[in-house]
């Protein structure tokens, strides 16, 4: 039997989970374990590029990991970035070998250094920010990943990995690397319930986000104060408020309730306050479980960190293989001589 490809992706640990981030990533990760060979990285190392509190990281890494956990994924599937230090190797290696005009590109480190330079006089905009794109190369290509599922926005720092490895591959004279491939699926861009002309984020603030573990309570409120009409004349067409809670249904997984809300729309019977009660209910149902699984690894925290310490030091030994044989290639005097 052929061995299933690999899937390679990564989060970093900012950030609380919210339902954006769930229904635009994690609930396809999750997914994916079932098809391929799933490997899953907690980017601390990343989440050192924009401004942070250093006592805050390592609980926000446990945080995302026993969160990550409780959505669904295997504790097998899931790395710290930094417990496997290879990829800064790699990373330096890859460094030496990306143009300095083709970071300038990045459309991320622009948006990021605007967001950092905001903070007035102790902005910082760090050289780590601006090489971030190369580390996620470097995350890549130590597991000669075949597909990764990133959004969008990620797309341009997948085209710079390609061309990295590429450069690798024809400096070093062989097809080393293979070049990773971008697995964008189809997934509901959710919004903001308290603005819905703005994706659902954090950074927003409280009300304009859901978090995937907030109370059933607390859900329902949101949904029941979300927006709807903004007052403006839409004539026919949906608003974006609704638009934004009919996804919230498909992507809870309601497809009938769906259907049969959206024909009440199309004859001009759908009352907002029984969507919304129909949304509020999806959601604490969908979410109720991964609930449930979260309290019960928080039950058993030392359990769950050992396991991943476990995974973290067996994935570690493929990306020790790669970085031992890249050097060789690079000519860089290694361990073995
Ligand atoms: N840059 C990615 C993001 O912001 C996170 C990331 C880091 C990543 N390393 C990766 C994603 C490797 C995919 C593969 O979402």
């Amino acid at each position: 039997m052929m061995e299933p490809k690999t899937v390679l992706s990564g989060i970093q640990p900012t950030g609380k989970l919210h339902l954006g981030r769930y229904f635009g990533a994690i609930q396809n990760w999750v997914t994916l374990q079932s098809a391929y060979n799933c490997t899953y990285s907690i980017v601390n190392y990343h989440a050192m590029t924009m401004p942070y509190q250093i006592k805050n990281l390592v609980p926000a890494t446990w945080d995302l990991t026993f969160d990550l956990i409780a959505c669904g994924l295997k504790p097998e599937n899931i790395f710290i970035q930094s417990l496997v230090p290879e990829h800064a190797e790699l990373f330096w290696i890859l460094n030496t070998m990306t143009g300095y005009g083709e970071l300038k590109k990045m459309t991320q480190f622009k948006d990021k250094s605007i967001q950092v330079s905001e903070k007035g006089k102790d902005a910082f905009i760090s050289c780590g920010l601006y090489t971030y794109p190369v580390l996620q190369a470097a995350d890549i290509l130590i597991y000669k990943a075949h597909f990764v599922p990133v959004g969008k926005d990620q797309e341009q720092h997948l085209e710079l990995t390609r061309n990295i490895a590429q450069r690798f591959n024809h400096l070093v004279g062989k097809d080393y690397f293979h070049l990773p491939e971008p697995l964008f699926t189809e997934i509901p861009k959710v919004m903001s319930t308290a603005d819905p002309s703005k994706k659902m984020s954090a950074s927003l603030g409280d009300k304009h986000h859901i978090d995937l573990f907030a109370s059933p309570e607390r859900i329902t409120k949101q949904i029941k104060s979300a927006v709807t009409d903004t007052g403006e004349n839409q004539g026919d067409a949906m608003s974006p408020g609704i638009a934004n809670l009919f996804r919230l249904l498909k992507a809870s997984g309601h497809a009938e309730e769906y259907d049969g809300l959206m024909e009440d729309f199309d004859q001009g019977r759908l009352q907002y306050g029984h969507l919304k009660e129909v949304v509020a209910k999806a959601l604490v149902n969908m979410t109720e479980p991964i609930r449930e699984r979260k309290k019960e690894i928080l039950e058993n925290k030392k359990t769950y960190k050992e396991q991943i310490k476990t995974s973290s030091a067996e994935i570690r030994t493929k990306a020790q293989k790669t970085i031992s044989e890249a050097k060789e290639l690079v000519g860089l005097l290694n361990v073995k001589f």
